[in-house]
């Protein structure tokens, strides 16, 4: 009987064990560690920041196709195009006006900031988009811009077989 208790017991607490670290997972998993960027969600943060225009430059604070700015670009690790420094004068608009490496800013910012926006219990390129135009610290309760919500809801439904 006592034997029977310990196992129960064992089993139980392996059990709790077990729930705890699927929780953090879980947690992990919403705090976004774990989202893998494709190239149609890309894409169509790139259509809905500009209409993906590899040539529109710098404009005021934001550079190239995804109208990135320096914060976001230093938040996403500083990729640079190349072998050039980080801390070159140009790394950031160089890095921010080249299609791949604003594409591999982007991946980078949302390694650290990619969450659960809307609460729907998982991370999907719908959130990612909220992620990229607000920031990592307010996806949730903030407003996104006309033209760049219509231009990433286009964008995703000429893709309905594209992974979420
Ligand atoms: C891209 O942006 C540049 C600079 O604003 C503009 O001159 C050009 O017409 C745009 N290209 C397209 C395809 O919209």
């Amino acid at each position: 009987m006592a034997c029977n208790k310990l196992i129960i017991g064992a089993i139980l607490s392996l059990f709790c064990a077990y729930y705890a670290y699927a929780q953090v997972q879980q947690q992990q998993q919403q705090q976004g560690q774990t989202y893998q960027m494709d190239q149609i969600c890309l894409g169509c943060i790139c259509e809905a920041a500009s209409g993906c225009n590899t040539t529109v430059g710098c404009v005021g604070d934001v550079c190239g196709p995804f109208r990135i700015t320096w914060g976001y670009w230093a938040d996403a690790g500083k990729p640079t195009v190349g072998n050039q420094p980080a801390t070159s004068n140009t790394a950031y608009s160089d890095c921010a006006n080249d299609a791949l490496c604003a594409g591999r800013t982007v991946q980078g910012y949302m390694n650290r900031f990619a969450q659960d926006c809307n609460g729907d219990g998982r991370i999907t390129c719908d959130d990612i988009a909220r992620v990229h135009y607000l920031g990592g610290y307010g996806c949730s309760t903030g407003q996104l811009e006309k033209k760049y919500e219509a231009g990433y809801y286009n964008c995703r439904q000429a893709f309905p077989n594209a992974a979420p």
